[in-house]
């Protein structure tokens, strides 16, 4: 019951067709209270956590409590750690799982953790019953502001990283801006570079508050870290309003990861170098190919070099740790990228900070050129 004295959350709406709008709630406190906002907002519905065990370990006591009090609690299903868990065994073991705990079509899953448990979760909940539905609650900054929003789930297959997958909105997202405390730094600072992407992509003026207030976010302030995921998402959620099945615009979110997808499956998604890492170098690609073009100034470029790098970030391929990549490996990579059409890769470059657009008409020749001479350092 409420006592009255909670703290606030914002509430930034994502307005999709047919009855398929939501919320994302964000604030402190909202993994102690999801029981009564489930209810709230969707019903007297059953639940099935779906968790890994380093979230579980800090965060599942309160909701498994919560949910069990109310006698609304099907049972919570705990994965490894890691990008490896979003595989098709590790589906399959899910969805016969969830069916084992006796998951109805009028029940729901619970996704709480990172982007890795969010994209298999809403992936299982797409196609056990043909579909059920969906909460995030996610517990990395990159979920946060990204992956819990938007519906795209998936699974890697050995040909590629998110091949498989459907898009399934969720019915509610609680984004717990408590549950970033227990986050490892890197963990943050890696998920830092996709609500920065935000900015870059459309919201100059998002983009120059993060110059300012890069400290008070990085030390976790509770209001300047509730307003960038709040901004990040009212982003994300103005994009996936205007294509929410990633027919043209809904590409711009891939600022940076047409490289970084490539740098992270040639570091074999290893520690080596996390999502987010691989997004700064290749947003910082996407910037200094843009000004080879002519497209955006020399100051822009450094301007969001130094923004990433004063975050602790990499920027450049040279800052990966070990042996460096071949050019033709990356672009071989990169051909087998879902954004590559006839050959031509899909590029989101930039006309300026907030600037972004897509294009297919940079040659592969000319990308291949561009990133030997970063890979040698000539440039
Ligand atoms: P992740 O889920 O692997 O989490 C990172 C690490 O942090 C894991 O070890 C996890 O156990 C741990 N962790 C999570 N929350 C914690 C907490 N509060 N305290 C302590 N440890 C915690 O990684 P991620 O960066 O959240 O997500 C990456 C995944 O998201 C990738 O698979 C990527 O493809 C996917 N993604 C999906 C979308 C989408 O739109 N669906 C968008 C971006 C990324
Ligand atoms: N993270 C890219 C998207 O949701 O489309």
């Amino acid at each position: 019951m409420s006592t009255g004295r909670e703290p606030t959350f914002e509430v930034v709406p994502v307005a999709l067709g047919s009855g398929r709008s939501y919320d994302v709630l964000i604030g402190p406190g909202l993994l102690g209270r999801a029981p009564e906002l489930i209810e709230a907002r969707i019903g007297s519905t059953r639940c099935a956590i779906v968790t890994d065990s380093n979230v579980a370990a800090r965060h599942l006591a309160p909701l498994e409590g919560g949910l069990k009090q109310k006698g609304r609690y099907l049972g919570t299903h705990i994965l490894p750690p890691g990008e490896a868990t979003k595989s098709f065994t590790a589906l399959a073991d899910l969805c016969e799982r969830l069916l084992r705990m006796g998951l109805e079509r009028g029940d729901l899953v619970v996704a709480l953790g990172g982007g890795v448990i969010g994209d298999l979760a809403g992936f299982a909940a797409s196609i056990v019953r043909r579909g059920v539905r969906l909460v995030q609650m996610p517990t990395t900054l990159l979920a946060q502001v990204d992956s819990s929003v938007g519906g795209k789930t998936g699974i890697n297959s050995p040909q590629g990283k998110n091949l498989l997958g459907t898009f399934h909105q969720p019915s509610l997202v609680l984004a717990d801006i408590e549950a970033l405390a227990t986050l490892p730094l890197r963990e943050f600072r890696s998920g830092y570079v996709e609500a920065a992407k935000y900015g870059l992509i459309a919201d100059a003026a998002f983009f120059a508050w993060l110059e300012r207030n890069r400290a008070a976010v990085s030390a976790q302030d509770g209001v300047a870290l509730a307003h960038t995921i709040a901004t990040s998402v009212k982003g994300k959620a103005e994009i996936v309003a205007r294509d929410e099945k990633e027919t043209g615009d809904r590409m711009l979110l891939n600022l940076g990861h047409t490289f970084g997808h490539a740098l992270e499956a040639w570091a074999g998604y290893s520690d080596r170098l996390l999502h987010g890492e691989a997004v700064a170098i290749g947003i910082c690609l996407a910037f200094g190919l843009s000004q080879e073009l002519g497209l955006i100034s020399a100051h822009d470029v450094a301007r969001v070099e130094a923004h990433f790098a004063g975050a602790g970030l990499p920027t450049r391929i040279a800052d990966i740790p070990g042996a460096g990549p071949q050019p033709a490996e990356l672009l071989e990579i990169m051909g087998q990228d879902k954004k590559v059409r006839d050959g031509r890769p899909t590029l989101i470059l930039v006309r300026g900070i907030g600037n972004a657009f897509i294009t297919r008409d940079v040659a592969s020749a000319m990308v291949q050129d561009f990133l030997s001479r970063r890979i040698e350092g000539r440039t």
